[in-house]
């Protein structure tokens, strides 16, 4: 058992691991998110705009575009003219509205796709637009313009040109303004084209973004959860099935109230590794080619590299990133040997197969309680779950089994409700 259970990790930290990841998706992202968050930033700044609201726009440029749940909606929203792009910055929104060091950057992310209409889009859908979402939404398309970062002086010049073009009608006049002093600068273009932008925008943020202690790392581990999640009807309320339980079994081992919650943020984090996966793989209806396999094979990879910056994380990373170890060392895709593969790693594997056996899919019901026991002990038996952890799950498998419930049911309504929220707005008959 740990000796020190007391973390802090930065908000920033965290939010770059899931930006960084977002991007891992497609090559043609390109730091998309990165490079949104220093324009945003410095347009803000040349604006004269006070510190913390230029750190939250920073912010608000690492997670502008994470309700962009599939593939072609990540790729749709990198075209100057955006198709539909509402839907994304309004589910984007709605994800971070329930973490309260978020919520500012929510409503900025809600709304930056408005264009500013010579002013109408100070308000949309009867709703006030934040003026940082028309900054987001300039550094957003300047990003998008900057299609080829190698040549960025050859090709600045035509971009400019376009913002310039578009300056009242699209743009907030003040902000192409600022833009375009900080398009005389060079060091803007070379910036953004560098290869340390997260440690630069690290150092920008330094004393202006929040530590948060372990209760404030599992809410937003939680949000975390859902953007994993929430991009498939198949695996909506997965991460937090598994984090539900193997918090719950960690309890029932006897850890430290500490270690239970970071067994918790473990299992929500588990598979953001999955987000570098296109989730057009991830619901493929038929068999997956090798390549495809190889590829969903390599999202704990993912979860690892994703969180490994981030001190104090060590022991949430293991636990969460080898959960596709076994006790055999025949696991993918660190290839532990059975010596080396904590505790807690694999509490997290039980965790993970048993909410992945008894959860509904739309595609099949879960499995009662005879057949899932039956798994479970059969993989106990060849050495894919640790025995003994097994064990002490099914001994408890009545309360586990209604704690997983308990919590997908309840999950299951915020989905539904993300779902009828944004089909209120962009149900096809109102434009987008
Ligand atoms: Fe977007
Ligand atoms: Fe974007
Ligand atoms: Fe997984």
């Amino acid at each position: 058992m740990l000796a020190t259970n007391k973390i802090q990790v930065t908000l920033f930290d965290l939010v770059t691991s899931l930006s960084d990841v977002t991007d891992l998706v497609n090559p043609a992202l390109d730091d998309h998110h990165k490079k949104v968050a220093y324009i945003a930033y410095s347009l803000a700044h040349e604006m004269g705009l006070a510190k913390k609201d230029c750190c939250e726009l920073l912010m608000a440029g690492m997670l502008h575009d994470i309700g962009a749940l599939s593939l072609q909606e990540k790729m749709n929203a990198l075209n100057f003219e955006a198709v539909a792009p509402h839907r994304h910055a309004e589910a984007g929104g709605f994800l971070l509205k329930t973490f309260l060091p978020l919520a500012g950057i929510s409503e900025m992310i809600t709304f930056h796709h408005v264009p500013w209409g010579c002013g109408k889009g100070q308000v949309h859908d009867g709703r006030e637009v934040p003026m940082a979402s028309h900054i987001l939404h300039l550094a957003d398309r300047v990003a998008v313009l900057l299609k080829k970062p190698k040549n960025v002086f050859g090709n600045s010049p035509e971009l400019i040109r376009k913002i310039e073009s578009r300056r009242g009608d699209t743009f907030m006049p003040e902000a192409v303004d600022a833009f375009l002093a900080l398009s005389k600068k060079s060091y803007f273009w070379l910036d953004l084209t560098s290869r340390s932008l997260s440690a630069l925008l690290r150092r920008k943020v330094r004393v202006k973004t929040v530590d948060l202690d372990l209760e404030g790392i599992g809410s937003l581990a939680q949000v975390f959860s859902r953007v994993i999640d929430f991009r498939s009807p198949f695996t909506a309320t997965h991460s937090s099935g598994v984090a539900t339980i193997a918090e719950a079994m960690a309890e029932a081992i006897g850890y430290s109230e500490s270690e239970c919650g970071m067994m918790k943020i473990a299992g929500y984090l588990h598979d953001l590794g999955k987000l570098a996966v296109p989730a057009e793989i991830l619901e493929k209806a038929a068999p997956l080619t090798k390549q495809e396999t190889n590829i969903v094979r390599s999202h704990p990879f993912y979860t690892y590299r994703a969180l490994e910056h981030i001190e104090d994380f060590d022991t949430i990373i293991r636990w969460g990133a080898f959960h596709h170890e076994t006790p055999s060392g025949g696991g993918y895709p660190f290839n532990i040997s059975k010596d080396e593969l904590p505790l807690g790693s694999r509490v997290v594997a039980v965790a993970d197969v048993f909410t992945a056996i008894t959860e509904n899919r739309p595609y099949r019901k879960g499995m009662d309680a005879d057949q899932a026991k039956s798994v479970l002990k059969g993989m106990a038996s060849s050495n894919q779950l640790d025995p003994k952890i097994t064990a002490l799950l099914i001994h408890n498998y009545g309360e586990m089994n209604t704690k997983r419930e308990k919590v997908q049911a309840d999950l299951t309504g915020v989905y539904t409700d993300m779902h009828s929220h944004l089909n209120s707005f962009y149900s096809g008959t109102r434009p987008n």
